[in-house]
C-alpha cells in the first residue's frame, strides 16, 4: 500500500477500505506521509466526500492516533461544548465560567484559528500570562480547584488532528463533512468529558452554507457520539454574521467581558441556549432549573469572578478582567454608509477573513497573531442606516487595512428593504432525533 495509491483511489471517488485510512492517518502523524501528499489527499475528500463507513473509519483512526483522558477522577460531571468555527464565536470564554458556577466541570481543550474563524486559544492568548499549555497534572488542578480551565489540544491528545488541523487551515482543505467529523469527534472522544454540546453553525461565515448541510453534520456527530457512549447533542446555530460585534482576539475577550457584565445581545442569547442545553443535557437540571442557574450566575456576578479566578490560575494577568480598560487595541478608523437603507446581506467570511489581513489571523503555519487588531460592528442585519453612519470600526497597527477595508466595503451590503432576520437555533439534534426551532 503507499500513500500515491491512496491518493489516486479517492481521485476517482472510490471508497478507501479502513487500512488504507488507518495507513494515511498513521503515516501522516508519524511523519513518514510529508505535509504535500496530506494536502493532496485532503483535498481529494474534500471534492469527493467519504461514506458514513469511511467517515467512522476516518475519526476512529485519529482517535486512537494518541491518548485518551480519563476524567472519572474528578468525581463529578465533566462538560463539554465545541464549536464548528465562526465569526465572533467566543462563546467558550463565556460558557466555561458560567457552566462552573453551575456546578459541572468544564475541562475543555480548544483550538487556534482555522480558515477564516477565530480560535479560542487564540483569544485567550490575548489576556497577557495567560497559559493554554498546561501540563495534565496544572489542568486537572485548576479544573479541580476552579471548576474550570482551557487549554490549547496537547501533544497526546489525537495527535493526528493537531497536525491535520493546522494543515488543513492553510491549504484550504476545512470544509468537508468527514473532515470535520473526524476532527471534531476524535478530540471529544480522546479528551474524557461524558456530556457533549456541539454548536454546528450554517451560514456566510461557517464551513456549512446551509442549515441543511449543517444538521447533516450535526447527526453524524451525535450518531457516533451516541455509540461511544457519551450524552451528546448539537444545536443548528445561525452564522449569516458574526455572532458577536467583536471580531479579533482582544476584541472578542472584551465582547464576553460585556456578556458577563449583564449586556443581552445576540451573543448573550446564543450562550445562553447552548448553557441551558448542555446543562438539561447532564440529566441533573430540567429546562427550568437550567435557565435559573444560568441567569444567577450572570446576575450575581458570580460567573465573571469565576473567569478572572480562572485566569489567574492559569497564570494570566486577572486585573484585564476587571478592568478591560488595560487591554490595547490599534489605531483606529471607520467604515461609513455610502447611503440610506438596510443592512440585507453580510458576508461574515469576509469580516473573518478582514481581521486575518489585519494580522489577527494566520495566512501561513508559523505567523504570528497580533491580538490587537480586529473589527467591531456597529450594524447587524436588519439595521436602518443613513448615509454617513458608521457600519464598523477598524482596529489595526498598519498591516493590511486597505485589503481590510475593501473586504468589509464588500461584505455589508445595504438594500432598500427592511429583512427578516433567522432565530439564533435552526434546530436540535441529539439520540431522541431532530427539534426544530
Ligand atoms: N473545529 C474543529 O475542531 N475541527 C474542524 O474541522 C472544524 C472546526
Amino acid at each position: 500500500m503507499t500513500i500515491l495509491d491512496i491518493i489516486e483511489k479517492k481521485k476517482i471517488k472510490a471508497e478507501l477500505t479502513t487500512e488504507e485510512i488507518n495507513f494515511f492517518v498513521e503515516g501522516f502523524t508519524n511523519g513518514t506521509i510529508p505535509d504535500y501528499q496530506a494536502s493532496s489527499l485532503l483535498m481529494a475528500i474534500v471534492l469527493n466526500g467519504m461514506t458514513d463507513r469511511e467517515t467512522f473509519d476516518l475519526t476512529n483512526a485519529m482517535l486512537h492516533s494518541g491518548d485518551i483522558v480519563d476524567m472519572s477522577h474528578l468525581g463529578g460531571t465533566v462538560v463539554d461544548k465545541h464549536s464548528t468555527g465562526g465569526i465572533g464565536d467566543s462563546t467558550t470564554l463565556a460558557l466555561a465560567p458560567i457552566l462552573a458556577c453551575c456546578g459541572v466541570y468544564v475541562a475543555k481543550m480548544s483550538g487556534r484559528g482555522l480558515g477564516f474563524t477565530g480560535g479560542t486559544i487564540d483569544k485567550l492568548e490575548s489576556i497577557p500570562g495567560f497559559n493554554t499549555s498546561l501540563t495534565e497534572e496544572q489542568f486537572f488542578d485548576v479544573v479541580k480547584r476552579v471548576g474550570c480551565a482551557v487549554i490549547g489540544q496537547t501533544a497526546n491528545l489525537a495527535p493526528a488532528d493537531k497536525k491535520l488541523y493546522a494543515l488543513r487551515d492553510v491549504t484550504g482543505t476545512v470544509n468537508s463533512i468527514p473532515l470535520i467529523c473526524g476532527s471534531i469527534m476524535s478530540k471529544k472522544l480522546a479528551s474524557g468529558s461524558d456530556t457533549i454540546l456541539l454548536d454546528v453553525k450554517y451560514g456566510s461565515g461557517a464551513f456549512m452554507p446551509t442549515p441543511e448541510q449543517a444538521l447533516e453534520l450535526a447527526q453524524k456527530m451525535v450518531q457516533i457520539g451516541t455509540l461511544a457512549g457519551k450524552r451528546i447533542g448539537a444545536l443548528i446555530t445561525d452564522m449569516e454574521q458574526p455572532l458577536s460585534d467583536y471580531v479579533g482576539n482582544t476584541l472578542e475577550v472584551l465582547g464576553i467581558l460585556e456578556v458577563l457584565g449583564g449586556k443581552q445581545n445576540r451573543l448573550y442569547r446564543e450562550i445562553k441556549e447552548v448553557a441551558v442545553r448542555l446543562l438539561v443535557l447532564t440529566g441533573k437540571f430540567d429546562a427550568k432549573q437550567a435557565e435559573n442557574a444560568f441567569q444567577d450566575a450572570i446576575d450575581s456576578g458570580k460567573a465573571l469572578a469565576k473567569l478572572a479566578e480562572m485566569v489567574q490560575a492559569q497564570g494570566g494577568d486577572a486585573s484585564y478582567i476587571l478592568h478591560p480598560e488595560k487591554f490595547v487595541l490599534g489605531t483606529e478608523e471607520v467604515i461609513l454608509a455610502s447611503e440610506y437603507g438596510y443592512v440585507d446581506q453580510i458576508i461574515a467570511a469576509d469580516i473573518g477573513r478582514a481581521c486575518t489581513h489585519l494580522g489577527g489571523g494566520r495566512m501561513t503555519k508559523e505567523d504570528v497573531i497580533d491580538f490587537s487588531v480586529g473589527v467591531v460592528m456597529n450594524v447587524e442585519l436588519g439595521s436602518k442606516v443613513c448615509k454617513g453612519d458608521v457600519l464598523c470600526r477598524i482596529y489595526h497597527n498598519g498591516k493590511g487595512v486597505e485589503q481590510a477595508r475593501q473586504l468589509l466595503v464588500n461584505a455589508i451590503h445595504i438594500g432598500d428593504e427592511p429583512i427578516c432576520t433567522h432565530k439564533i437555533a435552526y434546530a436540535y439534534v441529539d439520540k431522541n432525533g431532530v427539534e426544530l426551532y
